[in-house]
């Protein structure tokens, strides 16, 4: 096994960037020249990501969906958006999906985002069922009637409506409840063994469940599954940028304040480190991982890799100035360094040189932005994912 190196409980997270280590960042281009030789060398990249960090889906055993209740539909906001409620099950799961969608469309794309705490709190209307599953913060591990619509800030749902997209989301705990169980509950209850030390932890058996709910959107006429925008906050930033990695059917990757583990260059060991989100939350990552606590030098890899792997579909990376645990500047370089990679592609990256102005989004192949506030997703967030995907998605400018 794998030594855990486990960090002193007193020391403290550097936020001083003259305190940064001196590091190196890997080249996403090394030993490639040309457009034709990115494939192979991506491929290269994403299985030393699969390995050494989220880890790999043990077997597509599993991966088959079965609709288990088709849902009804009904009009909402004043008839202009039709919200449906299907229910599909993997690998033993029900995964309950909350789709609102323009009423009457047909080849709509959508923005797929898992919720953290049930669908009730996306929206407040009494059709939606609390969550059965373990929520995180609330007392019992318990959803609650009280909690319908208390995350609907997060949620522009109407100004998604308006501008033609759908919004697909389930609660992230239908797939995996976000607690170090030991892989035994969640879709992992399916699986007869133990995730080995380059398999899955829970961020990479999210990102799969958002592949198995993409492939279900193929079933559906009113959503077209090639215009997809996968979205996340936080851990599930760092889930979208791992899907999109994975998955090249995401036409659109977008990460909201995903820091450590997500978008934030792990050797600048500014804020959260890996040794600490791997003392945090054991969980969220493979085995393998433990090996680059305070040792992030050696990883084959640096995040803006992981960006690089969206190449060339268009990627947004969203920072928040409050948010220094997720190390904004970390997001940012992190965008900025995968540019070479859309360039090679004949796309280009991200336009800014320099770290933008606070609330000054730069958009190209590569969006970025740091927006005044904390961490959360808000309407500025969202208003920038509209025009970034209307953008490459509708053709629109
Ligand atoms: C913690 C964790 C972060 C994570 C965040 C969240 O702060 O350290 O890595 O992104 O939770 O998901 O909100």
């Amino acid at each position: 096994g794998v030594a855990h190196i486990a960090i002193a409980q007193d020391a403290k997270p550097n936020y001083d960037e003259s305190k940064i280590p001196a590091y190196t960042l890997p080249d996403p281009l090394a030993g490639i020249e040309s457009a034709a030789q990115w494939p192979a060398r991506r491929k290269q990249i994403l299985e030393q990501f699969a390995a050494e960090m989220f880890g790999k889906v043990p077997t597509d055993k599993f991966n088959a969906i079965s609709v288990k209740d088709a849902g009804t539909r009904k009009q909402v906001l004043g008839g202009k958006a039709t919200m449906w409620q299907p229910v599909i099950t993997l690998a033993g799961r029900d995964l309950n999906l909350l789709v609102v969608m323009p009423t009457d469309s047909q080849q709509a794309p959508a923005f797929l985002a898992y919720n953290f705490h049930g669908n009730h709190t996306v929206l407040d209307d009494a059709d939606i069922p609390l969550t059965k599953n373990w929520v995180r913060s609330k007392p019992d591990n318990r959803a609650r009637e009280e909690d319908r619509g208390s995350a609907a800030s997060r949620w522009a749902v109407e100004k998604i409506i308006d501008n033609g997209f759908a919004l697909v989301t389930l609660y992230y705990g239908d797939v995996d409840p976000d607690v170090d169980d030991g892989f035994e509950n969640g879709v992992h209850a399916a699986f007869p063994d133990k995730p080995a030390a380059d398999q899955w932890g829970s961020i990479a058996t999210w990102a799969w469940g958002l592949s198995r709910v993409l492939d279900f959107l193929g079933t559906v006429p009113e959503i077209d599954e090639t215009r997809v925008a996968v979205m996340g906050h936080s851990r599930l930033g760092k889930t979208s940028l791992w899907a999109g990695a994975n998955d090249e059917r995401f036409a659109l990757v977008i990460s909201n304040n995903s820091g450590c583990g997500g978008a934030a260059i792990s050797r600048r060991r500014i804020g959260e480190s890996v040794a600490r989100i791997n003392t945090s939350f054991p969980h969220w990552f493979c085995d393998n991982f433990l090996k680059y606590n305070d040792n992030e030098s050696q990883l084959p890899f640096d995040q803006h890799m992981l960006i690089a792997l969206m190449a060339p579909r268009p990627v947004y990376v969203a920072s928040a100035v409050e948010d220094t645990w997720a190390d904004p500047r970390g997001e940012f370089l992190a965008a900025k360094h995968a540019t070479p990679v859309y360039e090679l592609l004949g796309r280009e990256g991200l336009p800014a040189d320099e770290m933008p102005a606070v609330d000054e989004p730069s958009q190209g192949s590569i969006g970025y932005h740091i927006r005044s506030g904390g961490h959360s997703v808000t309407e500025f967030d969202w208003t920038q994912y509209i025009k970034f995907a209307k953008r490459h998605l509708m053709n629109e400018q």
